[in-house]
């Protein structure tokens, strides 16, 4: 089955090509699929705004995810707005100035993913995932993607210092995806 991947963003479309694949899917990439504003109030309604709008410009399945960073000390910020929180470049710098001196213990945070499949015939399949860790001090690591280097895990490492296998297994898009291929599973068997 053809599924259109509804991203621009290379660090999405590797977890979600790799995560999907044991199910046969091909994925299409969305080069020159227009950007819908995602205006939505919770990450699974841009997911679905983002799917619907791919599966509505191409005719075929769309997959989309919407995703970002909830710190705790800032009251759940960046969330929704993690993709536009600050300039390009400058977006990990600004968590991190807006936690200087806090202690590991009010530094936590998680990383949530709602993900969203729409069918042309107008079937939606939905899954939502999250990961719970805490924001470093500094940029560490050179793997992964976004926030990863002030991403911690419980043991201290980022998710730009581990293994993409170890990620997928542990990560808010990870788990959204696995829910996510079950249920299209049991779609596609129908
Ligand atoms: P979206 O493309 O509107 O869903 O924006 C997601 C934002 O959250 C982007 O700024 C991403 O860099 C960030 N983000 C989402 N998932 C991850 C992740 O697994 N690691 C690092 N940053 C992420």
């Amino acid at each position: 089955m053809q599924v259109v991947i509804a991203t621009h963003n290379k660090g999405k479309l590797a977890e979600i090509s790799r995560i999907l694949a044991p199910l046969g899917i091909q994925a299409i990439t969305a080069d020159g699929l227009s950007d819908p504003e995602e205006n939505g109030k919770t990450f699974a309604e841009n997911a679905f705004i983002k799917a619907s709008a791919a599966c509505r410009e191409t005719g075929l399945p769309a997959i989309a995810d919407d995703s970002g960073l909830c710190v705790d000390a800032l009251g759940g910020e960046p969330g929704v707005y993690t993709a536009r929180y600050a300039p390009v470049g400058q977006r990990k710098a600004t968590v991190l100035k807006k936690l200087e001196g806090l202690p590991r213990s009010e530094r936590t945070a998680r990383f949530t993913a709602a993900v969203c499949c729409v069918f042309p015939d107008g079937r939606v399949i939905t899954a939502e995932g999250s990961c719970e860790g805490y924001i470093g001090t500094a940029c560490r690591g050179e793997g992964g993607f976004g926030y990863d280097p002030i991403f911690e895990i419980e043991d201290g490492r980022t998710f730009a210092e581990i293994a993409d296998g170890e990620k997928d297994a542990m990560s808010h898009r990870g788990k959204a995806l696995r829910q996510l291929k079950e249920k299209l599973q049991a779609e596609l068997e129908k």
